[in-house]
């Protein structure tokens, strides 16, 4: 063997006994930035906990009664429309939970996905983790992320109640702004 094999041998050996990565993670690199762009959605969120066909329902509650139903969990699969009217055309719909967490004031803490089922965004969705404090007429819910087109998106959700009754039933107006790639 000349020398310039014996050292390409020694190369291909050491290599291999070098581990590439540390079994679950890459090597970690400076962040290259991509252009974002912005996305504005308008649509109505109607959440339903009467009648015959409710959208949203507690499947559980604490062993005490408490004015602002503090510790009752609801799962909500809730349709989003173009216009308020729960019969104009549905454009997606938000799944998870609703969490009443307030003590002293009726307020939520909403964990919800987005997700469109038509035009350009059919498929995608955007991640809601946020205080929801439903007895003020406007109130912001935060974006944290998103799926599909609306992956790795930030942005807020601006709210406003377009009809509310003390049963638990509501209409809500969504102005929301997506930052996203
Ligand atoms: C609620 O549950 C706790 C813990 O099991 C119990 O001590 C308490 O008596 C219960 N309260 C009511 C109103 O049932
Ligand atoms: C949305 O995407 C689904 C799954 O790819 C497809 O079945 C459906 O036809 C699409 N709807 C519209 C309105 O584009
Ligand atoms: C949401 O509300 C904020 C604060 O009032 C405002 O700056 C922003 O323009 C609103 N966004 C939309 C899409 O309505």
């Amino acid at each position: 063997m000349n020398r310039s094999l014996i050292l390409a041998w020694i190369l291909v050996l050491c290599t291999a006994a070098i581990p590439c990565c540390q079994g679950y993670y890459s090597k970690t690199v400076a962040y290259k930035p991509r252009r974002q762009k912005v996305t504005h959605l308008h649509f109505f969120l109607h959440d339903t906990m009467n009648g015959n066909n409710p959208s949203a329902i507690v499947v559980a509650r604490p062993n005490i009664t408490s004015r602002t139903n503090f510790g009752n969990i609801v799962v909500a699969d809730d349709p989003l429309t173009v216009g308020p009217d729960v019969k104009s055309e549905v454009i997606g719909n938000a799944q998870g939970l609703l969490v009443p967490s307030g003590q002293n004031v009726l307020s939520l803490t909403a964990l919800l996905d987005f997700e469109f089922t038509k035009g350009e965004f059919n498929g995608s969705s955007i991640s809601v983790f946020s205080r929801n404090p439903i007895t003020q007429r406007e109130r912001q819910l935060a974006v944290v992320g998103g799926r599909g087109k609306f992956a790795m998106a930030t942005g807020v959700a601006n709210l406003t109640t377009y009809f509310g009754n003390l049963k638990g039933d509501a209409i809500v107006e969504y102005h929301v702004t997506v930052i996203h790639y």
